[in-house]
């Protein structure tokens, strides 16, 4: 079965990589603004009775949802067998719950939505805390994939002193798994949010782990707030200063400069979403599964008719 890779715009190195790596063919596409704002997708390349694989991380993921849902139905309505979404940072998965009065549960909203238009998703760790895994809120094949093992060969061959630490409860899940895969030890730190901008965190019990190297883990480095109130404590502490590992590299607006000013020595990334940060490659990884995934489909169900 003929496999297509399209990039959602912003995503064509990712696009190429699975291209490259799962001997599928680089499709092509238009996908361009109208004067009024309105989004106008062309598929450029064969479409019917093939796979698609749509390559589209997705931070800043409202002004990408709508040319990813024309996509997916433009591709449908053509006659594409399957289509799996490959979004190595998956959106929407932090309000998973509701935490004032009048909100809602974004992330299940969000799921619903995607499940309707594409056959399988493939992404990255995924912000799993309350919900306790995709298939809780989407109705499709998901594969989750886990950087740490990634990370850990990174800290074992550049810093093998190392002592991880988590900036707070939710961060432990990654920071433990990175830490027995790397042998090093982690520990994690309470955090407290007032606001978006505004984080603090509390000192831990660290002083057994003076000597080496504080290298602060989190999925997501949005605001850098986090990471850099648990820099600046590490520092206070007299600790030498901190490397940060993200997964994700959202680092919106000043980030960068907030993680400077905190005396961050170092950030690295993965490159689920692309920064200068990237330091750890995942796309084999991606690719890897995209072939898993697509099998599975194959063999657990017909393609798809458009309802
Ligand atoms: C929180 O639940 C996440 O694991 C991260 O700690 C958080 O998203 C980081 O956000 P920011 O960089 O905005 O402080």
């Amino acid at each position: 079965m003929s496999v297509t890779v399209l990039a959602l715009p912003g995503n064509e190195s990712l696009a190429s990589a699975l291209a490259a790596l799962t001997q599928a063919t680089l499709g092509e596409l238009e996908v361009r603004r109208f004067p009024d704002g309105e989004s106008y997708v062309r598929v450029l390349s064969p479409v019917a009775g093939k796979d698609f694989v749509l390559a589209a991380t997705l931070h800043q993921p409202d002004a990408q949802m709508l040319p990813l849902y024309f996509l997916a139905s433009t591709l449908r309505e053509l006659g594409a067998a399957r289509i799996v979404l490959v979004a190595p940072y998956l959106a929407y998965m932090r309000q998973d719950a509701i935490f004032h009065p009048g909100e809602g549960v974004t992330a299940r909203y969000f799921a619903r939505w995607v499940s309707t238009f594409v056959d399988g998703l493939i992404t990255v760790d995924p912000h799993l805390h309350r919900i306790p895994q995709l298939e809780a809120v989407y109705a499709i094949p998901c594969e989750t994939l886990a950087a740490a093992p990634l990370m850990a060969s990174w800290l074992k061959q550049e810093l093998p002193d190392a002592v991880l630490i988590g900036p707070d409860v939710e961060s432990e899940q990654w920071v433990s798994e990175v830490a027995s895969l790397a042998g090093c030890p982690f520990t994690v730190l309470q955090k407290t949010r007032r606001g978006d901008r505004d984080v603090s965190v509390s000192v831990p019990h660290i002083d057994a782990f003076r000597g080496r190297t504080p290298v602060l883990i989190d999925d997501i480095v949005s605001t850098g707030r986090t990471m850099a109130a648990a820099c600046r404590l590490l520092t206070e502490q007299g600790f030498a200063r901190p490397l940060g590992i993200g997964v994700h590299a959202i680092l919106a607006d000043d980030a960068m400069e907030a993680l400077h000013q905190s005396g961050l020595a170092r950030l690295i990334t993965c490159n689920t979403i692309r920064h200068a940060s990237n330091g750890i490659d995942l796309h084999p990884l991606l690719a890897a599964a995209t072939t898993r995934l697509l099998n599975q489909l194959r063999q657990s169900a017909p393609p798809r008719e458009e309802a």
